[in-house]
């Protein structure tokens, strides 16, 4: 027996999920009690150049992926349509889905959840704070508390560009290529340093914890891209740092959360998140004060929670309902 296995994108992550399939393969192989074969990529552009054998089924059609009939579609494309659709028909057909596309999930997570109720896992731990198992600890080791209160850094390009503006005196365009080349901004990067990411992973946390979301038009959003130069120095100046917080807390029922750059002071547990690093804060009513700290996006660190994700809906299920 082989289990089957799709990949939807082949950028970043995409291809992480791939080497990650190739180098570990006989570790996964242990560890899923079958070895897993590769039966197909999708891509947008099919005449770009990729560094892949012959041997592997590249196609810009998706009706040709489902026709191989795998076990498990990856999912990393990038925005809601046609991604929804197609992990609807995944769904549909009894394959299980691991996506790391938070614009997507943060808007239909909750549907492609309902529908694949008892049918099929889902695994989303990649959406949110990248390689950082934040969802998982949050479904699995904290089932008891109730999170009252979550203050987080996000997204690993603007923590990236500000850390370097306020500890290598680099300018925003020079620190947003970086970020870019290293494959941590998205390949339009507004979302990134508009704050909507952050938004779209505060909103999926929302759900994942309080199983509701505030009006989306309720939730401030503000990005990085207009702290000015005598910000940072003021900040500066008073041994602060200016982090991009995105932040949710319930009080009397009611969701408040904002995402937008604040002034930390050293005190401040986010105050020394720096690089790509992303860092949740939380107040759970058992365990009091948390924080998870890790890589916030990459190539490596984001496919890594995908095979996880993988691993954890094949080893658990049917066996045991999925938690998330
Ligand atoms: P890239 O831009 O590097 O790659 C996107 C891939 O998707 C490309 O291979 C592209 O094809 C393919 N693609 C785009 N649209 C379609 C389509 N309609 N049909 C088929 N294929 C399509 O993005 P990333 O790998 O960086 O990100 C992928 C997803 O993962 C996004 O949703 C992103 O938000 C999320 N993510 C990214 C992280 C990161 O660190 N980069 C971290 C966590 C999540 P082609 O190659 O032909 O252009
Ligand atoms: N562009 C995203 C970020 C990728 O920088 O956080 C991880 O979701």
């Amino acid at each position: 027996m082989t289990i089957k296995a799709a990949i939807l994108g082949f950028g970043t992550v995409g291809e992480g999920v791939y080497q990650i399939l190739q180098t570990k393969r006989d570790h996964l192989t242990k560890l899923a009690g079958a070895p897993i074969e590769l039966c197909g990529i999708l891509v947008d552009n099919l005449s770009k150049e990729r560094e892949l054998p012959h041997s592997v089924f590249v196609t810009d059609q998706y009706e040709q992926i489902l026709a191989q009939k795998p076990d498990v579609i990856f999912e990393a494309i990038v925005g809601e349509e046609p991604c929804f659709s197609y992990l609807t028909k995944a769904v549909d057909r009894h394959i299980h889905v691991v996506t790391a596309n938070k614009v997507m999930f943060a808007k239909y997570g909750t549907r492609l959840l309902e529908q694949a109720a008892q049918k099929v896992g889902i695994g989303y731990e990649a959406t949110t704070a990248s390689g950082t198992p934040i969802l998982g600890t949050i479904t699995r080791l904290l089932q008891a508390n109730s999170i009252t209160k979550i203050e987080a850094i996000l997204n690993g390009t603007s923590n990236y560009i500000l850390s370097s503006i306020q500890n290598e005196g680099k300018g925003f365009q020079e620190a947003l290529e970086e970020a870019q080349k290293r494959g941590f901004a998205e390949a339009d990067p507004t979302n990134d340093i508009k704050g909507y990411d952050a938004f779209y992973k505060l909103m999926i946390l929302s759900q994942l914890i309080y199983q509701s979301q505030p009006s989306w038009e309720s939730v401030p959003c503000e990005g990085i891209d207009h702290i000015t130069a005598d910000q940072f120095n003021d900040a500066q100046q008073q041994g602060n740092k200016i982090r991009h917080i995105a932040s949710i807390e319930e009080v009397n029922g009611e969701l408040h959360a904002s995402v937008k750059p604040q002034v930390l002071s050293p005190s401040h547990g986010l105050h020394s998140i720096d690089g790509v690093d992303n860092a949740i804060h939380l107040f759970g009513d058992l365990v009091g004060p948390l924080t998870l700290r890790g890589p916030g996006a990459g190539q490596l660190a984001t496919a890594s929670a995908m095979v996880e994700d993988f691993l954890y809906i094949w080893q658990s299920y049917p066996a045991k309902q999925l938690l998330y």
